[in-house]
C-alpha cells in the first residue's frame, strides 16, 4: 500500500491535475468507480485564493467525499506559495502539491510551472517553505517534468534536492517543457527519477496512461511507485478500477455497460449544476462530451446532440435516448466509418492546448 508522509492511500493510482477538467464533479465521478488513490485539483493561484476570488474558490471546490484529495499550486514566489499552501490546509486539503511541469506562459513567465526546473534553487526555496508553513498538517509533494529542454535532464538531479527539502512523494511526467505533449513519454527518463530518488519517497509516473496495461507496463519498466493519469480518464473514468484491478487480480473487469457509461455522463452533469449553475454545467458538457463520446460508439450522434442541447432537459432526453438505443438507431448514424473515422480522430492534444 502507498503512503505519502502520514497519508495512507487506498490505491498507488492518481487522478492527475488537467487545468479546465478534473473539477469536483469529475473527481467524485472517477471516485465512484473505485481503484483510485489520490486526486488533485487542477492548478490554483495561491493569490487567486488568498484573495477569495471567486475562480479560484470555484477550482479550489472539494467536499468530505473528495478525500484524499490534493490542492496543487502554482507560483514562484515561496513565501505566497506557503501562505497559499496554509490555506489549503485549512480548506481541505490531504495533501499539497507544488506545480513544477506546466509549460504555459501564463505561469512560467512569472518563475512558476516548468520554470521552476530553470531555477532550482528557487524551486527548492518553494518546497522548504511550504514544508515550513504546513509540514506539521499535511504532506508536500511535488509535480515535474523531465526538464525544459529536450537535451537537458533536470528532474533526476532536482527531485533528490527536493526530497532534501521536505517533499513527500515525486511526480514525473516524462516528457519536458519543450515537447509539450508531442512525442511519446519516456519511460527511461521516469526510471531514471526513480533510481535518483532511490526509494526515499514515492516516485508516481505520468503520461499516455490510456489502458490498464499502460499503467502496469510503466511500473514494471520504470520501478515507480504508482501511477497518475490525466487524459485517459477523461473518457475512461472507470480506468483506475481496470488498472487496480490488472494489478491486484491480473484481471480486467468486464467494461461497463453503454447504460451505465451514460449514467456516469449524466451523474457528471448533474453533480455540475449542483456544485456550479447551469450556465458552466452546459458549458462543460458541450466541451467534454467529445472525450466521453471516445468510449460511447457510434460518437457521432451522440456528441452533436449534446452540444446543440439547449438546455438541461434536452441533455438528459438526449443520454436517456442514447442509452435506450433510441439515438443510436436513427437512420444516418449507424455505426459506419464516419462514425469511427470520428471516434478515432478525437485527438485530445488538439482540443486540450492548455497547460
Ligand atoms: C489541458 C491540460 C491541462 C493540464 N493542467 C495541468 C495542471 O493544472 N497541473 C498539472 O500539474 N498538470 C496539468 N496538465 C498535465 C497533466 O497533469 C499530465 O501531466 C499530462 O496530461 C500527461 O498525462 P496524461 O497523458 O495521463 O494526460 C495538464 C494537461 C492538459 C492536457
Amino acid at each position: 500500500m502507498l503512503r505519502i508522509g502520514n497519508v495512507q492511500l487506498a490505491s498507488n493510482l492518481f487522478l492527475a491535475p488537467i487545468a479546465g477538467y478534473c473539477d469536483l464533479a469529475f473527481r467524485l465521478v472517477c471516485r465512484s468507480q473505485g481503484g483510485l488513490g489520490l486526486a488533485c485539483t487542477d492548478l490554483l493561484s495561491p493569490q487567486g485564493l488568498l484573495r477569495g476570488t471567486a475562480t479560484s474558490l470555484d477550482l479550489a471546490q472539494t467536499n468530505d467525499v473528495d478525500r484524499p484529495v490534493g490542492m496543487q499550486l502554482y507560483g514562484g514566489d515561496p513565501e505566497t506559495m506557503a501562505q497559499g499552501a496554509a490555506w489549503a490546509a485549512e480548506h481541505g486539503a490531504t495533501i499539497i502539491d507544488v506545480n513544477m511541469g506546466c509549460p504555459v506562459d501564463k505561469v512560467t513567465k512569472k518563475d512558476g510551472g516548468s520554470k521552476l526546473l530553470c531555477i532550482p534553487e528557487t524551486a527548492e526555496a518553494i518546497v522548504r517553505a511550504v514544508v515550513k508553513e504546513v509540514g506539521d498538517r499535511v504532506p508536500v509533494t511535488c509535480k515535474m517534468r523531465l526538464g525544459w529542454h529536450d537535451c537537458q535532464p533536470v528532474a533526476e538531479w532536482l527531485a533528490p534536492r527536493l526530497v532534501d527539502a521536505g517533499v513527500s512523494a515525486v511526480t514525473i511526467h516524462g516528457r519536458t517543457t519543450e515537447q509539450k505533449f508531442s512525442g511519446e513519454v519516456s519511460l527511461d527518463g521516469i526510471a531514471r527519477v526513480v533510481e535518483a530518488v532511490g526509494g526515499r519517497v514515492p516516485v508516481i509516473g505520468n503520461g499516455d496512461v490510456r489502458e490498464p496495461q499502460d499503467a502496469a507496463e510503466m511500473i514494471r519498466g520504470t520501478g515507480c511507485d504508482g501511477v497518475m493519469i490525466g487524459r485517459g480518464a477523461l473518457s475512461t473514468p472507470w480506468l483506475f478500477r481496470d488498472a487496480w484491478a490488472l494489478q491486484t487480480s491480473g484481471v480486467v473487469p468486464p467494461a461497463p455497460s453503454v447504460e451505465d457509461r451514460i449514467l456516469l455522463v449524466r451523474r457528471y452533469f448533474d453533480l455540475m449544476l449542483e456544485f456550479r449553475d447551469e450556465r458552466y454545467a452546459m458549458y462543460q458538457i458541450r466541451r467534454r462530451i467529445t472525450w466521453f463520446a471516445k468510449r460511447l460508439p457510434p460518437c457521432k450522434p451522440l456528441k452533436e446532440a449534446i452540444r446543440t442541447a439547449a438546455g438541461p432537459g434536452e441533455v438528459w432526453s438526449v443520454l436517456e435516448a442514447f442509452a435506450s438505443g433510441e439515438l443510436r438507431s436513427r437512420p444516418g448514424y449507424g455505426d459506419d466509418a464516419e462514425n469511427q473515422a470520428d471516434a478515432a480522430d478525437t485527438n485530445p492534444s488538439r482540443t486540450l492546448s492548455a497547460a
